[in-house]
């Protein structure tokens, strides 16, 4: 089983996810977040597929916040795998993915 403290690769170091939740103001509470960044590994593992706000926002669906809009959560995803799909395409050399011009 696989719990928040098994998510950084590196001992102390944050995910890309993890990092997006602290530059989009998505961190809630201690409560809710852990639930949030477990509940979004699924999603993050096919980071290659062109998932939408509304994917997001289902995939999300079944941890509940009474204290916050689930906007910034949602921008932190679309950031994390804008950022996963460059990463791959920088690693196989697909230029036109990562905006190289030729
Ligand atoms: Fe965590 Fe609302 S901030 S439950």
């Amino acid at each position: 089983m696989r719990t928040i403290e098994g998510l950084a690769g590196n001992g102390d170091e944050w995910t890309v996810l993890q990092q997006a939740f602290h530059e989009n103001h998505a961190l809630q509470c201690g409560f809710c977040t852990p639930g949030f960044l477990m509940a979004l590994q699924p999603l993050l593992l096919e980071h290659e597929k062109d998932f939408t706000e509304d994917d997001i926002r289902e995939v999300i669906s079944g941890n509940l916040c009474r204290c916050t809009g689930y906007e910034p959560i949602v921008k932190a995803v679309l950031q994390t795998l804008a950022q996963l799909r460059e990463k791959d395409a920088s690693e196989t050399g697909d230029s036109e993915s990562i905006g190289a011009q030729s």
